[in-house]
């Protein structure tokens, strides 16, 4: 419809063509179009969903992400809504939809180029899990005061106060961002005495809002161009709401349109399953808890606690890392199961949702995340020997509880891969097979437990023949409703 509207205004001028054209529409749209009258002219358009121009000397380059533009230059330029620009060789021009034109310079790109660089992995996404003992260790870098055990978030400074004394935080994203957000309510409301909610942004942008006075809206992205978590955020920002972000790509729609933010600095992240930007959020998430119950009345021993748990992490990933051969045997032993369930509570509740959608995903093995104590409200009708579970039975708090949600699904002949603390020597004969994460505090522990899970939704897809990195029906950025 829209080539055939272009055409209908076309006499001669292709951005006049498409102004008018566009003028004419409803509706979101990200394009691109060509005329083969002016084979050197591109002429691009945005409402709704991101474009990105890259500028070299070469060339003039548009993508809807700027890691696709990385390779070739790092200077960038981002298109507002109702824009329309002109490319050629070597020069760009910006004009509204109405004509009017547009002055705007060029954005650094940050990405390191490398990075785009697979190196001696056969995927994308088994170099992004083991970037994670680096891509952690940035996500803390310099944001950590020993001497008061708190965090220092350079991007909320500004907004610092009204942020440790709001009264309602929500928190709103999507996917493994959302599992991203829930694991944010637990480490929250651990550490402050914040009242925090978790929301899909699909389902929040439609909800009747209750922003009060102190209300904060954090939308976690890893593209920051999520259509739902942008027209979420955008909704809270129009009814007063402190907005947000935790973002991961530089410069992108979220994070400009935030109020304040912080970047996760996960590097760019090419595999369309989330790995790394998911354990930089969990960090980041756990820093953002420590900076408001600082502020609150969290003491400095419990800070103290978290920031030697949280710089642990890398090294504590790196020993995991080394149990991958033992992970692709596991795999090579359950990938042929039709279904997968994985249980888990509190802290580790949001894990077991990100272990089976990531097996869901690059798998395409059918999988349920339950928190373990709904079990006996319905899905343990499903056990039986064709239906294992991947139980996250961690030495913490919830243990027995795991535990004897465990002895229920091993009387019922389900199969059962456990995850536990190293040196844990008790639970025998109850499980199949074990997968052991080293030590740590309870709040920090998903930062471990998702990276065996990750390797196992990795093997599984490998196992099977799968499109590891581009799997069939996703992409990486979710840029339509
Ligand atoms: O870029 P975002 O973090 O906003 O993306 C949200 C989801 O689309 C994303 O996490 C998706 O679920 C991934 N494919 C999960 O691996």
């Amino acid at each position: 419809m829209l080539t055939h509207l272009v055409e209908a205004n076309y006499h001669g001028d292709l951005q006049a063509a498409v102004q008018k054209a566009l003028l004419q529409v409803q509706g979101t749209f990200g394009i691109a179009v060509m005329h083969v009258d002016h084979p050197s002219a591109i002429v691009v358009a945005r409402r709704g969903s991101p474009i990105i121009l890259g500028i070299s000397e070469r060339a003039s380059l548009a993508a809807s992400d700027a890691s696709a533009l990385a390779q070739h230059t790092d200077k960038v330029v981002f298109l507002e809504d109702n824009e329309v620009a002109i490319l050629e060789p070597g020069k760009f021009t910006i004009t509204t939809l109405d004509n009017r034109s547009v002055n705007r310079g060029t954005t650094d790109l940050d990405f390191n180029i490398e990075s785009m660089d697979r190196g001696s992995f056969p995927h994308y996404m088994l170099k992004e899990i083991f970037e994670q003992p680096e891509s952690v260790e940035n996500a803390l870098r310099g944001r950590v005061n020993h001497s008061e055990a708190v965090a220092k978030l350079g991007g909320l400074e500004a907004v610092q106060d009204r942020l440790v004394h709001a009264r309602h935080l929500i928190i709103v994203s999507c996917g493994t961002s959302y599992y991203a957000g829930l694991f944010g309510r637990y480490v929250m409301e651990t550490l402050t005495d914040l009242t925090v909610e978790t929301e899909l942004a699909s389902e929040f942008r439609y909800r009747k809002l209750n922003i009060r006075e102190g209300t904060v809206v954090l939308a976690i992205s890893q593209s920051g161009e999520t259509a739902d978590t942008l027209a979420a955020l955008r909704e809270a920002k129009r009814k007063g709401a402190l907005v947000l972000g935790l973002v991961n790509v530089v410069g992108s729609t979220i994070a400009r349109e935030t109020h304040a933010g912080i970047y996760s600095h996960a590097g760019i992240e090419v595999g369309v399953a989330s790995t790394k930007s998911f354990t930089s959020q969990l960090t980041i998430l756990t820093l953002m808890a420590l900076l408001i119950g600082r502020g609150r009345d969290l003491s400095y021993e419990e800070g103290h606690d978290i920031i030697r748990a949280l710089e642990k992490v890398p090294e504590q990933i790196g020993e995991i890392l080394k149990q991958a051969g033992k992970i692709r045997e596991l795999a090579e032993k359950y990938c042929h199961t039709d279904h997968f369930l994985f249980v888990g509570r509190k802290f580790q509740y949001p894990i077991a949702l990100e272990g089976a959608l990531k097996l869901k995903e690059i798998a395409y093995i059918h999988s349920e995340g339950y928190a373990a104590g709904e079990m006996k409200h319905g899905p343990i009708a499903l056990i039986d020997p064709k239906f294992p579970t991947l139980a996250l039975a961690l030495e913490d708090g919830s243990y027995e509880r795991v535990v004897s949600n465990m002895q229920e699904i091993r009387a019922r002949e389900g199969r059962i891969i456990a995850i536990t603390t190293e040196g844990n020597t008790k639970l025998g004969n109850l499980v199949d097979d074990i997968i052991y994460i080293p030590r740590t505090h309870e709040a920090v522990a998903p930062l471990l437990t998702v990276v065996p899970l990750q390797l196992f939704a990795y093997y599984c897809g490998v196992l099977l023949g799968r499109d590891v990195d581009k799997p069939r029906n996703l992409a990486k950025s979710v840029t339509v409703e």
